[in-house]
């Protein structure tokens, strides 16, 4: 069972390689690439982008707006903060079908009012964090192409979604607030990592769900450099197991985000469920786990697992002896580390693509979200995998958190646009 998570050093070096491939297929618009290579029309702050903005936060578990000040040189303040779940049972749902378009941004139009105590006097430009894959042909505007992370509202896909937004806070009262940036959450990591660390062109969200970004250099194109979205979570040339197979046949996008499915947090608990029951004989069921079960299992050291036995009973009924708790938990272990080396790989495609014919330089990788930053054995599992890939160059990178970075960076793409306007 363990083996159908296994991911051995020459299959991930040759994911990697793919990895990079595919980045340059995607850049060339090429037939047959998987990611998506989405422009963002931001580069790397510089470091001095001051003042006071808005910032909504839209795409995981939960919605936040931030009135956040910007005191240059890497230094900011988080003035309010309102944060809701999207979705509070028998209450609302802003996740399914069951939700238009109008009643999510009315929701979101409501968030941002509560930041600013209804105040309708002060102007304030907002920076956007969309998470979802979005095409661009300038900062301020983004359509939304496809939903992900089984989010399925009405009315959303195939609209410009800051015109919706901008309705909403019409429709709210809030005439004072324009949103004139809108970015994914990889692009608002990478920003606010850069913007109070510096040397770091990756920004990752490794969360409900998974992606990565990097600041293309596109090395003797006449170009400036621009982040690129790359939805990596949608990369395909991968080899899926029977219960990724299973997985994809079930979710909302049959056939869309094979990566995310294998790796991200809204999944791993349902690949568990799955192959969990195919261990207790119970094959075809599919059990309801979720990441921070998982996260609980591997917390749990101990000699016989009881973690893992105790969750295992909530979800399943079943009792489970000690020994096959230990190998329940060898499991989730397995799940956990498959998702992190094919992370690593991609990573390191990028590392690759970003140095071209030189040398990697030097780097942090920021990242964000909540596996990340809980589930054990996360990082020990980067680390082996860099070592794996990059040998002698993989102590010049590592991996940083940016928590809350999706705030601060909106905030910025809110200041840097206002700057760029007004030159
Ligand atoms: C999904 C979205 C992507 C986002 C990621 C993390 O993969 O498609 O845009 O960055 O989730 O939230």
């Amino acid at each position: 069972m363990k083996a159908a998570f296994t991911i051995d050093d020459d299959a991930l070096r040759k994911i990697a390689d793919d990895f990079r491939a595919d980045m340059c297929a995607g850049l060339a618009g090429k037939e047959g690439a998987t990611l998506r290579m989405l422009r963002s029309y931001a580069g790397l702050p510089s470091g001095k982008e001051h003042g006071s903005f808005l910032a909504l936060d839209f795409g995981g578990t939960n919605v936040r707006a931030l009135r956040i000040l910007l005191k240059g040189g890497g230094e900011y303040e988080v003035l309010s903060k309102v944060a809701k779940p999207l979705t509070l049972p028998g209450v609302y749902d802003y996740v399914s079908a069951d939700a238009t378009a109008e009643e999510m941004f009315d929701f979101l139009a409501s968030i941002i009012d509560e930041a600013i105590d209804g105040n309708r006097e002060t102007k304030y430009l907002l920076g956007h964090t969309f998470s979802f894959p979005s095409a661009q042909t300038n900062i301020s505007d983004a359509r939304l192409i496809i939903w992900t992370k089984e989010f399925a509202v009405r009315g959303v896909e195939g609209e410009v979604v800051n015109d919706l937004l901008r309705a909403a806070l019409v429709r709210q009262g809030l005439t004072n607030v324009t949103p004139n940036a809108v970015i994914n959450d990889t692009v608002a990591v990478l920003l606010s990592a850069a913007y109070v660390h510096g040397d770091t062109k990756i920004g990752a969200i490794y969360a409900t769900g998974h992606n990565t970004c990097y600041l293309e250099p596109y090395v003797g194109m006449a170009q400036p450099p621009m982040i690129i979205n790359m939805e990596s979570g949608g990369f395909r040339k991968l080899l899926p197991n029977r219960f990724d197979a299973a997985l994809d046949e079930v979710s909302e996008k049959k056939g869309e985000q094979r990566l995310e499915k294998m790796v991200a947090g809204r999944y791993m608990g349902a690949l568990f469920g799955m192959a969990l029951a195919e261990l207790m004989g119970k094959a075809g069921r599919a059990y309801d786990f979720t990441s921070i079960d998982l996260s609980r299992m591997l917390e749990d050291t101990g000699e016989k697992a009881q973690a893992a036995a105790t969750i295992v009973e909530t979800v399943t009924g079943e009792m489970l002896s000690a020994e096959d708790a230990v190998r329940v938990r060898g499991l989730a272990r397995s799940i956990v580390a498959r998702s992190v080396r094919l992370i690593a790989a991609t990573f390191v495609g990028t590392l690759w693509q970003i140095a071209g014919s030189g040398e990697i330089r030097r780097q942090h990788i920021a990242v964000d979200g909540a596996v990340y930053e809980k589930m054990p054995l996360v990082k020990e599992n980067l680390t082996r995998a860099f070592f794996e890939l990059l040998g002698a160059d993989a102590p010049k990178v590592d991996t940083i958190l940016a928590v809350g970075g999706s705030g601060l960076g909106a905030a910025l793409a809110a200041a840097m646009t206002e700057r760029a306007e007004q030159r």
